[in-house]
């Protein structure tokens, strides 16, 4: 594998810290050979491999430039450190040095290979960039190397590790492109990571998406997410409350009438999937749609034919159907209140949004979020109390996400001083109601099946007189198990 960064060689001195065995070192050495991407030092005496080192470099210019890496071994009568990517300002410093330190030569900086062919852009060997003057070389070689940069490290990584990489870029991209929305997405937990992930992969495709969460947990959001990092951003993004509509219009209001085709029609009317041609439809509370329209948006899922009430043919219009429900759909369609063919339909891609409880401190950074765009926008100060925060985390929060807007909103109003206390707030009193994470979940139960079997014991000892087969016969258990619960519960 070529280099990826273009090498000198040189005399730079610097001062070199690290610690080993607990002792902290501090010694002169000289980088004999510098490049973005790590140097071999010289004079390092009480070092070992994977020892972490900062370098301060001596030489004008780079006396505020601070070098991290690690020592990676023995290589030419030095020591090998890899920098780590460290902070743009001293990158762009020692390539300054670097870049004045090249001795022009026709021998590849990277591979080193000899150029036989005149200036060319790049290495016809490694293929890196070879003009070094460019101003916009950091940035061009930063990008190139990139995919390369991270090929040399995937191999230590778990299929798991790499898994969760992927997500945090879709969630980047997603934070980028939901700029473009009114709100933004906030949480850093592993299961929304999951949801700005999927949200990101079905956006590029023109599936039926189907968004289940409780109220309040974003799925409004997260629908028009997709909408506007899909190709259909440009046009109509039409949301139905189906639950708000009264049964009897809410037909006509998706479908849309002529004229004189009912009491009332005095001109003809578009409904909503014509208005949204081309963009997307959000059914928001699909689980209430009446029966009978429900095969009609099926027979629409079929066909893409949107027929008018009181119209003789129908009009082809292209949008994608975005649904969500807070209902128990799966139920539902058990219970014959929502088809299975549609659900079926919808279903083609769905996404759970996890009620904030499961967000582990994603209800911390919402309410910080909020706190500080509310503070913003109101021209005030505040800041929540450690007991706050505690608060904020024991609560379980039924309305979710809009449930800790209105409550830091409030907060803000009601709040004396600059402090917001779990009173002000609404939130003082609450034990952990719902377990936040999953092993939280599992240790609990523990607990409580822990002490259920302890106090049974007891009971069941005192009540034979400490007969150990009669309390097996009263517990349903082994006199052995008797035996090895009264020594795990120490009685
Ligand atoms: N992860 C999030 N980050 C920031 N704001 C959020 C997030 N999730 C939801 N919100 C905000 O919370 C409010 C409620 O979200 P939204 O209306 O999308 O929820 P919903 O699930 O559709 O609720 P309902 O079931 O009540 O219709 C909105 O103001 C939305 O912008
Ligand atoms: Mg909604």
């Amino acid at each position: 594998m070529p280099r990826l960064h273009a090498r000198i060689e040189t005399r730079l001195s610097a001062r070199c810290f690290y610690n080993n065995n607990g002792n902290t070192h501090e010694e002169n050495v000289i980088l004999s050979r510098v490049s973005l991407g790590g140097a071999l030092i010289e004079g390092l005496r009480h070092y070992t491999s994977d020892t972490m080192v900062v370098i301060k470099p001596e030489r004008s210019g780079l006396t505020d430039v601070e070098l991290i890496g690690e020592i990676i071994g023995r290589q030419h009568g030095g020591v090998a450190v890899q920098f780590y990517y460290y902070d743009i300002h001293g990158r762009r410093k020692l390539w300054d040095y670097i870049k004045r330190h090249v001795v022009p030569s026709n021998v590849c900086p990277y591979c080193g290979k000899k150029i036989h062919a005149p200036s060319p852009q790049y290495c016809p060997n490694c293929r890196w960039l070879l003009d070094l003057s460019d101003d916009e070389y950091l940035l061009k070689h930063d990008r190139e190397t990139f995919a390369a940069r991270l090929q040399n490290r995937t191999e230590a990584l778990t299929n798991e590790q790499l898994g969760r990489i992927v997500n945090c870029i879709d969630s980047e991209l997603l934070k980028d492109k939901s700029g473009l929305c009114k709100d933004k997405f906030v949480g850093t937990s592993d299961c929304m990571q999951k949801v700005f992930s999927l949200s990101e992969k079905v956006a590029a495709t023109d599936m039926n998406v189907l968004i289940l969460g409780e109220s309040g947990t974003g799925k409004e959001l997260t629908a028009r997410a997709i909408h506007t990092m899909s190709q259909r951003r440009q046009k109509p993004f039409v949301a139905v409350n189906c639950a708000a509509i009264p049964e009897g219009l809410l037909e006509a209001e998706l479908f849309g009438y002529e004229r004189g085709s009912f009491t009332g029609a005095y001109n003809s009317r578009k409904g909503k999937f014509e208005l949204a041609d081309g963009g997307t439809v959000f059914l928001d509370e699909i689980g209430d749609m009446p029966l009978n329209l429900q095969s009609k948006i099926l027979r629409f899922l079929q066909e893409r034919v949107v027929e008018r009430i009181g119209s003789l043919g129908g009009k082809k219009i292209d949008v994608r159907l975005i649904a969500a429900t807070n209902l128990d759909i799966v139920d539902a369609v058990k219970e014959e209140k929502f088809r299975h063919d549609l659900y079926y339909r919808l279903d083609e891609f769905s996404i759970g949004i996890p009620p904030v409880r499961a967000r582990g401190d994603d209800s911390v950074t919402l309410a910080r979020h909020f706190l500080l765009k509310f503070c913003s926008e109101m021209g005030v100060t505040r800041r929540f109390t450690n007991e706050a925060i505690t608060a904020i985390r024991q609560y379980h929060w039924p309305g979710n996400v809009r449930e800790i807007i209105n409550k830091v909103k409030r907060a803000i109003v009601v709040s004396e001083d600059m402090q917001i206390t779990p009173e002000t707030l609404g939130v003082s009193g609450y034990s952990l109601a719902f377990p936040c994470d999953q092993k939280l979940h599992i240790e609990s139960l523990k607990k409580i099946k822990n002490d259920v079997e302890r106090q049974m014991l007891r009971e069941a000892l005192s009540s034979s007189g400490n007969n150990y087969s009669q309390a097996a016969k009263l517990l349903g258990v082994s006199r052995t198990s008797i035996y090895n619960l009264k020594k795990k519960y120490a009685l």
